[in-house]
């Protein structure tokens, strides 16, 4: 059905008319042609809509008037109505009619209601004033904390029966399946802030199971900056853009939080952390979650082992350098996202095993810290994680806003079999979450939306209250009740807390066994790599310069040198402090802990050069084989390969044949990719030696250590950037037999030794 404008038909408004009317323009519209040539609709070109089709709608008299003046408008493959004031109408075929909310069909979305063509407004006009007013209503408070995130669907698959350690029903059953919907996200910056922050990230997993909605909210690290949740208001505080200036977006380099941190010595084992390349990684595909605090399994006799949560990606660990990060926000402020959706939408689903450390009292005991601090972890050399199962994330949300925005996690969306530790800042975030839910979702029943509903059967007497959808039908809403209906408990199935039996007095009290706030610093420092521990000293030298307080510096060059004197040194020459000052005053002194490899990127990279890309430089007059070559080589590894020429439209091959580009060179910095190879011949390399985004490319990607390939053709742009050919073993000439040697080269993550050479 389409409300069609027709000159001739000013005096046929009669709904008799118009009936009559109606058959020969629909008539016109599958013949495509309009015999006053003013109409015309293609009918393979529909209204994009997004809106449900209301395909219920019968058929309805044609109504409408044609303006005297109305007439087709082509564009390209676009034909389409012109009105009176030269805008274009795109009318509906006979199912995609617009409507408003409440169904009625639209006529004319392009004007208001007015009277005559020039005004004013009539208030009348319901569909003008719905639209607005749902418009200006159209978001929601963002988060307080972890604004910015996306979102994917999946599954959990599960390896074995636990039911010796948890009566939880996800572990019952070797091979369940259980549905998941994943949120990434970063912590400090708002919603339309870039990915590349040096943040920690969300790594948050709801579990849809059998017995109920489980949350596994937790991070791309395993500790956190405070020990008690009441401390956690002021560390967003001090995190968060400063409150006179609104600035820093997204950014930790600021007095503020530094200010926080240097009075709060608890936080020194995540600022190690935070100051790794954890904090930039190159995507979500490539980095490790953790549930951080302890948690209990319990299992049908209320035995209870306490339990961290691991999740270990399948492709293994991977960063980018500091410079990449803050050039990729530049280039492609989406990069985490796009990185996630392109992965998906292609086929290639990401994967996470599931592991648990699992452990009891006398190991708690004896375990040289509190498994109830939450800025301590256990090393896995200590205590090896057993693989429980695996997570794949196959499907994009369809609507970001419905899934991703609106789904709401809650650390205490636990089902029978998974109870809490004491952990302080559990307890809190225990009550925190339902909180916010209310505040950011605006209604108690924001369990009622479907991606956060439980997908097991569910029954309560709980109404009424905002956009109440699950209502309960019948007499009886309580119970107990003598109609003889439920629900009722269940002591059997119900949740029951673990049986502990609290004691001591009421107070206000950091447990002393909490005091160590440098050994596990120390620890994560001194098991990196070199390479990584440059980064922490780069990455801290940067973000204290930002501070405009000396004395922000100085109290965090004491505080590094209870971690280590070396770094502390460093960073002190770097900052331009001359003299070092006494360490901080420590509680408890540090102590030397054994290394922990399983705490290194390096130590736990990609083992191939899967689920990375590859960026290829080609300009007019190159060898088609040889691009072919790297594209089958790269591709059977499971890479993807794009290529980028000095016009989006391609570039012409020596054969004459058209390469499809996937990217014009001036938005495709070659931070973009893992890997770049240069497919050029000599006038193509002199030409691009000249352009700036050609130059940049290729002294960006030698800096950041990457492996290049490249044609004898393409020296001399590497050498306008003084780079040669021979510089290191990450340089592979290219001469179209020796794909597979590129492609070995790129499976270990860079060429390290230019760092020597480099500053990165
Ligand atoms: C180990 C410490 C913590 C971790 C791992 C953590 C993790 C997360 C994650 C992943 C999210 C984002 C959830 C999503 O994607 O929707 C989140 C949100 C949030 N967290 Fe935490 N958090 C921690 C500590 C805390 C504490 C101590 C509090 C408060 C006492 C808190 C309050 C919040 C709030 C209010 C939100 C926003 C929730 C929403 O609006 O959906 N968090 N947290």
């Amino acid at each position: 059905m389409a409300y069609e404008r027709d000159s001739d038909a000013s005096n046929t408004e009669s709904p008799e008319n118009l009936r009559q009317v109606a058959p020969r323009v629909i008539d016109q519209r599958q013949q495509q042609i309009d015999p006053a040539g003013r109409h015309r609709i293609d009918p393979d070109h529909r209204p994009d809509t997004n809106t449900k089709q209301p395909g219920s709608i019968p058929p309805a008299p044609e109504v409408g008037r044609l303006t005297p003046t109305s007439q087709e408008a082509r564009v390209h493959d676009q034909t389409l109505t012109r009105g009176a004031g030269g805008e274009w109408h795109q009318t509906a075929t006979d199912q995609d009619v617009l409507t408003t909310a409440q169904g009625t069909p639209v006529a004319d979305d392009q004007n208001s209601l007015k009277v005559g063509a020039r005004g004013p407004a009539l208030i009348e006009d319901f569909h003008f004033r719905e639209k607005l007013f749902h418009f200006d209503h159209e978001r929601i408070p963002e988060r307080v904390v972890h604004a910015r995130g996306y979102g994917a669907h999946g599954y959990f698959e599960t390896y074995q029966n636990l039911s010796h350690l948890t009566r939880a029903d996800i572990f019952q059953r070797s091979g369940e399946i259980t549905p998941v919907f994943v949120r990434f996200s970063t912590v400090a910056g708002s919603k339309g802030s870039f990915d590349l922050a040096r943040d920690v990230r969300g790594f948050a997993v709801k579990f849809y199971t059998r017995e109920g909605n489980w949350d596994l909210v937790g991070n791309n690290i395993p500790v956190f900056f405070i020990q008690d949740a009441i401390k956690f208001p002021d560390m967003v505080h001090a995190v968060k853009p400063e409150p006179d200036r609104a600035f820093p977006q997204a950014q930790s380099a600021h007095d503020n939080f530094w200010d926080f941190i240097s009075l709060t010595p608890e936080s020194m084992h995540m600022i190690m952390w935070i100051m790794s390349d954890r904090a930039i990684p190159r995507s979500f595909r490539f980095m490790e979650g953790f549930g951080v605090h302890t948690f209990r399994l319990v299992d049908a006799e209320d035995r209870s082992t306490f339990v961290k949560f691991l999740w270990k990606p399948k492709l293994g660990l991977q960063s980018v350098l500091w410079n990449e990060a803050v050039k990729i926000n530049g280039a492609d402020p989406d990069f985490h996202r796009r990185d996630l959706w392109s992965a998906i939408q292609s086929g290639n689903f990401p994967e996470w095993e599931l592991q648990m450390q699992l452990f009891d009292q006398d190991f708690a005991d004896s375990f040289d810290f509190d498994v109830l601090d939450p800025t301590k972890l256990i090393p896995e050399e200590i205590l090896p994680p057993l693989p429980v199962g695996r997570m794949v994330l196959d499907r994009m949300p369809d609507n970001f806003f419905a899934e991703t925005e609106q789904i709401a996690f809650m650390t205490q969306n636990v089902p029978p079999g998974i109870d809490f530790s004491d952990d302080p800042l559990l307890q809190g975030r225990n009550f925190s979450y339902l909180d916010t839910q209310l505040k950011r979702l605006g209604s108690p029943n924001f369990t009622h939306l479907p991606i956060n509903a439980p997908k097991c059967p569910f029954a309560h007497f709980q109404q009424d209250g905002h956009m109440a959808m699950h209502n309960p039908r019948g007499r009886v809403n309580y119970q107990p009740n003598s109609w003889g209906r439920g629900p009722r408990e269940d002591p059997r199935r119900g949740h029951r807390s673990h049986a502990t039996e609290p004691t001591g007095p009421k107070q206000r009290l950091r447990p002393e066994s909490f005091a160590d706030h440098y050994s596990q610093a120390r620890q994560f420092y001194r098991s990196q790599t070199p390479i990584e521990q440059r980064h922490i000293i780069d990455a801290l030298t940067f973000e204290l310069s930002k501070c405009e307080m000396p004395m922000i510096r100085i109290r965090m060059v004491a505080h590094l040198m209870q971690i280590d004197r070396a770094m502390a040194e460093m960073v002190a020459e770097k900052l331009g402090i001359d003299s070092m000052p006494h360490p901080a005053d420590a509680a408890l002194p540090a102590q030397d802990l054994p290394l922990s490899p399983a705490l290194s990127i390096l130590a736990n990279g990609p083992m191939n050069f899967a689920g990375r890309k590859l960026g290829v430089l080609v300009c007019d007059g190159i060898e088609t084989a040889l691009l072919h070559d790297l594209q089958a080589t790269f591709q059977a590894e499971g890479a993807v390969v794009e290529i980028i020429a000095p016009k989006v439209g391609g570039a012409r091959a020596a054969d004459g044949t058209m390469i499809p580009a996937h990217h014009m060179i001036d938005g495709a910095p070659s931070v973009l990719f893992d890997a770049v190879a240069l497919l050029l011949d000599a006038d193509g390399a002199a030409m691009l030696a000249k352009s700036l985004p050609a130059r940049d490319f290729v002294s960006d990607a030698f800096a950041h250590c990457k492996i290049m390939g490249f044609t004898p053709g393409a020296t001399p742009l590497l050498v306008s950037q003084g780079i040669q050919t021979g510089a290191d073993d990450g340089m592979i000439p290219l001469d179209g037999t020796n794909a597979g040697d590129f492609l070995r080269a790129c499976r270990k993550l860079r060429q390290w030794t230019r760092t020597l050479v480099i500053k990165s």
